[in-house]
């Protein structure tokens, strides 16, 4: 079969899916045995070059890595880069042990390389023991090379554990700095790593992320173009999994994952993305690219590549719905500029198309998986894994109209300061209302109550479909996870009723920039730009404006817990968090 890059960029779309649902990377699957598996002597305790050969360059280099464990599943992972004297296929071993020193071994057993896959090996290991850790490591039977030893841990059946925790992180951009966040994590004490997407982004050397510290911290991006091959796409996962803290946290945490925009480019949407233009090829070749190679690193148990939307029921606590509200099934997100007139903008032609019932961010199928699986749980926590924030951001429009302005331009003294002023007189009004002042005009209160979305590219952009999802989750306890914009938020979820619906945890990015990029880090621009959203945005309760970090969020019986957790900084090495904020939900 010739390979995905040269794809004949005439093939409709339609056969392009068809023929990426044929194509399966996990092709070893391995059954646990029962009983004690005793490894020949020669292999144990097997060091490198011990023939004598020199394998420079081989082996184990993007360590070792474990998704999607069930009660009695999990997929691990490595890449082996076979020596320049290796010929013919490598013979790679996996052990799996019960405990570290792989004495009471439940898998020892070949598995393939795949040359197809860049040289990545996924094995989808079943027949464990559910809530039981497992170590795990790869052996090359040439070289005597051997990776490092993973640690993952299936999940709890139903009863066998009182509390689940979840680590959830997004948008981890290489040259914007250390990934702090996930050394962070690999040391907390997550059951799983909850990943929403933006594990890479596409941008070239010098591209969005890029800030003064990228260069003394060697991270800019490779290769040096934007990536738009399957070759390009390979390269930049190597160079994310070469970064040591990322390959800590794969190493001691499963990962659970789904894309967002930038594992393709950014603002992505079924049919293209604002980062995808006409000089750079088909971008349906360029999507089925970028979604093999997503598998090849990021393995998922699915039957379609195509469709990552899938869930797992956790000890009988959280049902965790991944999502893909991206690329699977997604209309183009609407523009403000689009309805712009000489005189503002045409709020008729903007409500008809942002309230079309057949806007959809999930696709229809997804759709009518994801309200079955909703309304048929019965288990007490309905967990979104979701990209965009599903929470309504609904700002005043002046408010929203110079936020757009500064974020879309330079944030001068001037901006800032007819900022500040606004958000003084709107949060005045605000108070004044929230107080009964009989005093107020009817003026005053429109400039608070005339709100627009502020983020179309969220489900914000696709309200008449979240109605649909707050319906299916009607009864039920509704926790929206988000990643995607950079900053830290919680909310409320309410219906167009004003039902509240659920409550949403999002998370900073792992390093990408938020809004301080745009307002700066001086303290007091910074709070006065969060406490400002808090108070004009009905259903925002808390943000941070200004810090990376990831959410903890913690489900028992009783509660669902949200820490946000925030590093001092990405410049240097530091896993040391602070809780800025916790939430409980019952
Ligand atoms: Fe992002």
């Amino acid at each position: 079969m010739h390979s995905l890059a040269e794809t004949n960029s005439h093939m409709d779309n339609e056969n392009i899916l068809q023929r990426l649902s044929r194509r399966r990377f996990i092709r070893n699957s391995v059954i646990a045995g029962a009983g004690a598996i005793i490894l020949p002597s020669a292999l144990v305790g097997c060091g490198k070059d011990d023939d004598g050969v020199n394998y420079a360059g081989q082996g184990f280099n993007e360590g070792v890595a474990s998704f999607d464990p069930s009660t009695d599943k999990v997929i691990l992972w490595t890449r082996y880069t076979p020596a320049s004297q290796e010929t013919g296929k490598p013979v790679i071993l996996l052990d799996v042990a019960k405990d570290q020193n792989f004495t009471s071994l439940v898998v020892s057993q070949s598995v393939e390389v795949d040359s197809n896959s860049d040289n990545t090996v996924h094995v989808d290991v079943s027949n464990l023991t559910s809530n039981t850790k497992y170590y795990y490591r790869f052996r090359s039977e040439t070289t005597n090379a051997v990776s490092v030893t993973g640690q993952t841990k299936t999940m709890p059946a139903a009863g066998q554990a009182t509390e689940i925790k979840m680590a959830v992180v997004s948008c981890a951009n290489f040259q914007a700095g250390l990934f702090n966040v996930y050394g962070a994590v690999a040391e907390s004490d997550a059951d799983v790593l909850v990943h929403l997407g933006d594990y890479i982004y596409e941008y070239g050397a010098g591209g969005y992320g890029t800030n003064t510290a990228t260069a003394a911290l060697n991270r800019a991006h490779k290769p040096a173009g934007e990536i738009l091959k399957l070759a390009d796409y390979r390269e930049r996962y190597r160079q994310y999994r070469s970064d040591e803290q990322l390959q800590k946290a794969h190493q001691l945490k499963p990962f659970i994952c789904v894309w967002d925009d930038h594992e393709v480019a950014n603002d992505a949407y079924k049919d293209g993305a604002e980062n995808h233009q006409a000089n750079e090829g088909d971008f349906a070749t360029r999507k089925l690219s970028a979604i093999q190679v997503w598998h090849e690193y990021l393995p998922a148990r699915v039957q379609d590549n195509a469709k990552i939307y899938r869930n797992f029921e956790i000890a009988g606590l959280v049902n965790l719905i991944m999502l893909d509200t991206r690329i699977v099934g997604r209309d183009k997100q609407l523009s403000y500029t689009d309805y712009l007139t000489q005189t503002g903008i045409n709020s008729n032609a903007f409500l008809a198309a942002w309230q079309n019932p057949q806007r959809s961010i999930l696709g229809a199928e997804q759709k009518s998986w994801l309200t079955t699986k909703l309304s048929s749980s019965t288990v007490k926590w309905q967990v979104l894994g979701n990209q965009v924030l599903m929470g309504k951001m609904y700002m005043p429009a002046e408010l929203l109209l110079l936020t757009a302005q500064i974020a879309g331009g330079t944030a001068t003294p001037a901006l800032l300061t007819q900022y500040n002023t606004l958000v003084t007189q709107l949060a005045t009004i605000k108070g004044r209302m929230l107080q009964n002042d009989p005093t107020l005009t009817a003026a005053e209160k429109a400039r608070v109550q005339t709100v627009l979305p502020y983020n179309l590219d969220a489900w914000d952009g696709y309200p008449v479909e979240r109605e649909a999802v707050y319906a299916a989750a009607n009864g039920k306890k509704l926790i929206s996870l988000a990643g995607d914009t950079h900053n830290a938020w919680y909310s409320d979820l309410t219906d167009i009723n004003g039902r509240r619906a659920g409550a949403e945890f999002a998370t900073a990015s792992v390093s990408s920039p938020g809004f301080e990029a745009i307002f700066g880090t001086d303290p007091a621009t910074v709070a006065a730009f969060e406490q400002a959203n808090a108070l004009l945005i009905e259903d925002l309760q808390y943000m941070d404006a200004s810090r990376r970090g990831y959410v903890m969020a913690s489900f028992t019986a009783n509660q669902a817990k949200s820490e946000w957790r925030h590093v001092n900084t990405i410049n240097s090495k530091s896993t040391t968090t602070v809780t800025t904020k916790t939430v409980i939900e019952s």
